[in-house]
């Protein structure tokens, strides 16, 4: 996507100088920094500490960790055994979103037996095509999903669609146009009338730090809301349609997604509204039949529960919200049962949330 008229994706790789670069998105939308990835240490790093983020970009940033494991490995010192052991630490980095072991497991396949530059070279291009494939994935399910929001539209004779979307499962978690804001690009680039509710979300503000901004950066209209408005806004008929996206997606529809999803999916049932989520290929978990029981979710560090940052005074700082003593915690991610979910929006189209449905899609996968 473009930023002040500059193409720009959340990650590239130099082929010259064999660097990974990353924009930190600790630190938007006040200051634009990028990092360089130079070795598994790094990849780690950043995909533990969150300057990169959000399940496909997850995925492609550990798909170059493999590489950078390849090149570490150049004189070919290093045994498949060792490289699947660098590949397991990569993927012990965060442990929700299925793509980072998807894509660790699909780099390292494409380069087990392989030695020297063969094995650099088998793991780059595995790595960018995986990169590339997400992007192609997220442009198709902006095509799917703006003939739900056109319909909408025609449905209110063109009159604004008010859309609600929690965290950022936009282009800065996917390479490029996002998931849940795909059809939300497409559907303003040919002149649809939308205004997006941009869910704040605690507590790490993904929405208010980069949704608002990359939608600000794109022109749509949008307005940033507490975690706990959407309700109220859908009570009183200001939300027509809900997308978000997802870190882990069973084989029967259960969503893993950002914490106070499953909220805003049981407000979206009570008001009959549609709850979509959008989701590459990419981030179903095919092994796995209960959301609730089965998806491992992420606990992070208390003290971002209790601090918040902001910009003050020019700068970046964190301030203490509750008392110092007081105990918090911090499950990052919760699950939304396939039941509240009106259906996935995919790259090969839309379907139920169902078991059924997901198969009708991807019959190769039953
Ligand atoms: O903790 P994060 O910021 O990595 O969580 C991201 C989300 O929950 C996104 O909604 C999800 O990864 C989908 S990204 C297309």
């Amino acid at each position: 996507m473009k930023v002040d008229g500059m193409d720009i994706r959340p990650i590239w790789f130099d082929k010259n100088e064999q660097v990974v670069h990353v924009i930190d998105q600790r630190l938007l939308p006040h200051e634009f920094v990028v990092a360089e990835l130079r070795n598994v240490d790094h990849v780690i790093t950043a995909i533990r500490e969150m300057f990169v983020r959000g399940a496909p970009l997850i995925g492609v940033t550990g798909a170059y960790g493999v590489y950078l494991a390849a090149v570490a490995s150049a004189d070919n010192t290093i045994s498949d055994d060792d490289l699947a052991k660098e590949c397991n630490r990569i993927k012990a980095a965060r442990p929700t979103a299925i793509n980072l072991a998807w894509a660790v497991d699909r780099v390292f396949a494409s380069i087990r037996g392989k030695s020297g530059r063969d094995r650099i070279e088998a793991a780059r291009n595995e790595a960018s095509a995986i990169e590339e494939e997400e992007v192609e994935n997220c442009k198709r399910i902006g095509e799917y999903g703006f003939s739900i929001i056109d319909e909408i539209s025609s449905r209110k004779n063109r009159k604004t669609v008010n859309i609600l979307t929690h965290c950022n499962a936009g282009w800065l978690a996917c390479v490029d146009y996002g998931t849940a804001t795909a059809p939300m690009y497409a559907a303003f680039d040919r002149g649809l009338d939308i205004h997006v509710w941009v869910d704040e979300t605690r507590p790490l503000n993904q929405g208010a730090r980069l949704t608002a901004w990359e939608l600000g950066k794109h022109g749509i209209s949008h307005t940033v809301i507490t975690d706990n408005a959407g309700g109220h806004f859908m009570q009183h008929g200001l939300v027509d349609l809900v997308i978000v996206g997802t870190d882990r997606t069973t084989y029967t529809g259960d969503v893993a997604n950002k914490i106070g999803t499953y909220l805003k999916a049981l407000a979206a049932k009570d008001n009959g509204i549609p709850f979509y989520v959008a989701l590459p290929s990419s981030t179903f978990d095919w092994t796995l039949r209960d959301g609730l029981k089965e998806i491992p979710i992420e606990e992070r560090e208390p003290d971002e529960v209790r601090h918040i940052q902001g910009l003050h005074d020019g700068r970046i700082s964190n301030v203490l919200v509750p008392p110092e003593g007081s105990p918090c915690r911090n499950p990052v991610f919760d699950v939304t049962p396939a039941r509240l979910i009106t259906g996935f929006i995919t790259e090969r189209g839309i379907c139920k949330a169902s078991e059924q449905g997901i198969a009708g899609l991807f019959p190769e996968m039953k």
